[in-house]
Order: C-alpha cells, then structure tokens, then sequence
C-alpha cells in the first residue's frame, strides 16, 4: 500500500521547488538512495556471500580496510558517476577526489562520503552506516581538492544510513532533519518521522571512556560529572552508551536525546582527532544541527571550521542543545582558567616561598 505515503522522490521534490537545481538535486538523491539500497543488500547478508572481513589494504588515514568498506565506495561512485550531476566524489575509501570519466556527462554538484561509517561492527553483525554531503562546485569542470574543502554552512544536503534492524535514510536539505525507513517489499524509502526535534536535555552520554587518559580537562570534567550523578554537581543519574558507530550514535540522539563525544584526545599520539570533517563531523552537525541540537569542537562550530585539507579530522561534540552548551562552557572556563582554584601569586612556580634557597 503506497497510498499516502510519502517516498524520498516525493518528499524532495516538494522540498526543494523552485531551488535552482531542483531536478539535478532530486536525481542524484535517489541515485544515493539507490546506491544505499544496494549497500543494504549487501550489508544483510551478512557472511552468505563472503564479504566479510578485510582487504589488507589500507584507505587514506592508514586503517585497514574492510571488503565492505571499499566494496560499498564502489557501489556509490558506480551508482552516481553516470547520471550528469556530479563532477566529483571524495571519501574516506579514496586518497584523493574522483574525476567522473570522460564518457559521462558532468554536473555542478560534489558528493563526499563514509561508504561504510562504523566498519569495525560489520564482522559481528552491528550497525553500520554510510553518510553523504551535497556541495556546490560552481561549474561543471573536473575539481581541485580545494574546491571540496568548504565549509559546513555551505551544505546543500547531508544524510545518512542505518543499515540497523531497519534500512533507515535521514536527510535534511537545509529545513529540518526528516527520516525514511526502506520498504523492503515495495524498494521505497517513506517519510516515517518528519521535522526530528532534539530535547534540549538529556541524561545519556556516550563517549569511548577507553581513551579517558588522553582527554583535555573539560571533557574529563563533564565525563566526571555525569559519572557521578545525582550526587555530582549535575544532580541528576546519567546513562551511558557506546555502539561504536557514529551513524548509530547519532542516530539514538535524533530519536530519542544524548551527548555525543569524540573529543580530541586518542591512543595514536600521531592523531589526537579521530572523526573526519568533511564527510562525517559536518554532514552529521547539519542533520543535528537542523533538529535543534549543537555540535561543537568545544572551541568552535562545526559547521564554520574552514576546512584544509580533504581527510582532515576534527574533535566532535554534539546533541542535546544544554549538555553540549554545558561542555563548550567548561572549555571556556578551561582555557581562561577559572575552572582551576585561585593560587596566590605569591605561591606561584617561581614565588618568593616557592623558589630553591
Ligand atoms: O568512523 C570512525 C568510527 O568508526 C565512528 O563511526 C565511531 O564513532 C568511532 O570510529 C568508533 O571509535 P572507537 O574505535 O574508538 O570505538
Ligand atoms: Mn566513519
């Protein structure tokens, strides 16, 4: 029955009347939706078809890449090179952007993103995602890496995946985040939850504790705090959550409320961020961002990092509009010391009580 429901080509079209690039938009949304479903597909077979496991190979940042990592960035660059929107993609599967061949026709539009976001859960049969940026290249002409590293706010559109219990696609065009979940007996997408509305409080945090070690002082401060509870400063018990896939995290935090926190600070010294700008942290703050959550570094937006470099990666904090107002106050107070006890200047390093004799 698909009387009164409402696909993702429906939904689109009615969105983005009267935009410019209407009709280019539309198409190449359900060419990833297309490419999604494929990915789907494949994700749920699980081990029958022996796509499990890894390549050996390593992607852009040195990870080990799983057969479904580059085995889903093919089945995305193949479902949208062809059709005449895009003159370039850029993921996190390829060292640098890809040129659509000569034989197909090119559009104005970029596509960036994480084939298969979460990868490590694939082999164990946990949610995995892919997430996706729309950018506006300006011209149709093969482009630079420079022409990818905009900004955010300069977004046409962002989504994602869940390849969870249910194939679901979240996707904002710039008003509100709305959410479709894949009917497996007709192949279409329908509008399940429209207009997403983040509660601006929340008592679930998730943050990979593992790493407590490496954090900055305000993270370990909040963490702290909601560790402690209703007997902390917060005055209130905190849940806490770690599925190990950002597509799924944020996800929960849509749905329901939470926190969100990769902040900097990781085991690899050599990469105290972890989280990529471009095709995860900023597709990801928009959809937040447009359900009435925050997303921060802690110091910054987001969406206003200029970006410079194409697999740059940025410390994120997002949800619950007062948890995450919370943790960029405790950086503010962090980083102008007022989080730290008034020490005479007298019994500072270097004092006169304080010196060698
Ligand atoms: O893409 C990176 C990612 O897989 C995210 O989806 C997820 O939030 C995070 O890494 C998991 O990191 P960790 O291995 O520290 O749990
Ligand atoms: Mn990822």
């Amino acid at each position: 029955m698909l009387s009164g429901r409402t696909t993702l080509t429906k939904f689109a079209v009615e969105q983005l009347r009267g935009h410019p690039g209407q009709h280019d938009l539309v198409t190449l949304l359900s060419k990833v939706a297309s490419a999604i479903k494929t990915i789907a597909a494949m994700v749920s077979k699980g081990a029958l078809d022996g796509n499990l496991g890894s390549l050996g190979t390593e992607n852009a940042l040195g990870e080990i890449q799983k057969k479904l990592d580059v085995v889903s960035n093919e089945v995305m660059v193949s479902n949208c090179e062809w059709s005449g929107q895009l003159c370039g993609m850029a993921s996190e599967e390829m060292v640098s952007p890809y040129a659509i061949p000569q034989q197909y026709p090119k559009g104005e539009y970029l596509l960036v993103f994480d084939p298969l976001d979460g990868s490590s859960n694939i082999d164990i049969n946990m949610s995995v995602g892919t997430i996706f940026s729309i950018l506006h290249n300006g011209s149709n002409e093969t482009p630079a890496e420079s022409n990818f590293l905009q900004a955010g706010t300069q977004q046409l559109a962002a989504g994602y995946a869940l390849y969870g219990p249910a194939t679901m696609l979240v996707l904002t065009l710039g008003q509100g985040t709305h959410c479709f979940t894949l009917d497996r007996d007709s192949g279409n997408f329908v509008l399940t939850h429209r207009n997403l509305k983040i509660p601006a409080q929340t008592s679930e945090f998730a943050i990979n504790t593992s790493n407590a070690r490496f954090w900055e002082p305000p993270v370990a401060r909040y963490v702290k705090e909601c560790k402690e509870g209703a007997s902390g400063p917060l005055g209130r018990d905190f849940n806490m959550r770690w599925i190990a896939s950002m597509v799924a995290e944020v996800h929960r935090i849509l749905m329901r409320g939470g926190i969100f926190m990769y902040p900097r600070g990781g085991k690899d010294a050599a990469q105290p961020d972890r989280l990529r700008l471009l095709y995860e942290a900023n597709p990801m703050a928009m959809l937040i961002e447009q359900a009435g959550g925050m997303a921060t570094t802690g110091r910054q937006r987001i969406l206003d990092i200029p970006p410079e470099q194409l697999h740059q990666r940025v410390p994120v904090i997002l949800g619950s509009r007062d948890e995450v107002k919370r943790v960029i106050r405790y950086h503010t107070e962090h980083d102008t010391g007022i989080d730290r006890p008034f020490v005479s200047p007298l019994f500072q390093e270097r004092s006169l009580f304080t010196q060698d004799c």
